[in-house]
């Protein structure tokens, strides 16, 4: 195989009680990525689509990644890279890991999966390290991955793949403002009061055991963020209206997507995720502010061979 086409799927980090440590991927939102063998060694963006990026091996989140990849090989061949973006950077939903992670996997399965999926996790980390200045992996896993995972250590790297419910669905809204991720963590406080840190912990297990038991009100009543969310949610217009909204119409629960401005929302089945993003869209449509609205299962494979 010479040249391999990849769907590298949006994410939701965090999921609001999970931050840093939880991620899910989705189905229907996602780049494109074609990665061709050359006999150049090193690794060359030729092309990217739809946003303005560096073409620079070195400033490229996905180029960052595939050379992390490529010095642990002594790969005889190089590669380049073209990206499709349909993921606007500093959107919420993981541009920079579909980048970095369509990258490390487009690059093993050419050279025949020396890595497996889990190992890719590390390299993919090095493009977050670029776009946001920590190397986290709750958006590249579930990209890599699929499904919902949960990163229980980074050193050493241990990440889960937590069981998907079969109708769970997710709904995100992205209003067009860009949040960077960095200055999304630089206004975080660094140390937790223990009584919050103990409810978020006890979220986070109730989350865990609602998504293996397929409960679906335990999902709901974990989907409370009590450390990021109060914080974050001042730099998203209607935060609070859209989640009111969402509850309403029957999700069973809404959170900032990874650093925002994307507001994620669950739902069980996909009418009553159809029903939440309509809601939104009303609240959003008196905001002034442009927006598109995205439903979609959740994926549980991760990246697509095209
Ligand atoms: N966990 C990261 C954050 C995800 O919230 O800063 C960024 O997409």
């Amino acid at each position: 195989m010479n040249q391999i086409e990849l769907f590298c799927p949006a994410t939701i980090a965090n999921v609001s009680c999970g931050f840093d440590v939880l991620g899910l991927a989705l189905d229907s939102v996602g780049d494109r990525m074609v990665i061709r063998k050359t006999a150049e060694k090193g690794v060359r963006i030729t092309k990217i689509v739809g946003q303005t990026l560096p073409l620079d091996t070195h400033k490229n989140v996905a180029g960052v990644a595939a050379l992390a990849l490529l010095s642990k090989t002594d790969s005889a061949f190089g590669f380049e890279i073209e990206i499709y973006k349909n993921i606007k950077p500093g959107s919420g939903i993981g541009s920079s890991a579909a980048s970095s992670a369509g990258a490390v996997f487009g690059i093993n399965e050419l050279l025949g999966r020396p890595f497996s999926n889990h190992d890719l996790i590390a390299f993919a980390m090095e493009g977050e390290r670029l776009a946001s200045g920590v190397a986290h992996a709750d958006n590249v896993a579930p990209a890599l991955l699929g499904g919902v995972t949960l990163v229980r250590s980074t050193a050493p790297l241990d990440v889960l793949k937590i069981h998907t419910p079969s109708e769970l669905y997710a709904t995100v809204i992205h209003p067009q403002i860009e949040v960077k991720t960095s200055d999304a963590r630089e206004i975080l406080r660094s140390a937790v009061p223990l009584k919050t840190a103990i409810q978020q912990w006890g979220n986070v297990g109730g989350l865990i055991s609602g998504l293996y038991t397929e409960d679906y009100d335990l999902i709901g009543r974990s989907l409370e963020d009590h450390i990021v969310e109060p914080i974050r949610s001042i730099l998203i217009p209607a935060y609070n209206a859209v989640k009111e909204t969402s509850l309403k119409s029957g999700a069973l629960g809404a959170g900032i997507s990874g650093s925002g401005p994307s507001i994620f929302a669950l739902s069980k089945g996909m009418e009553v995720a159809e029903k939440v993003g309509d809601s939104i869209k009303k609240v959003y449509d008196k905001v002034g502010i442009d927006y598109d609205v995205h439903v979609s299962k959740i994926n549980t494979e991760g990246m697509k061979i095209l």
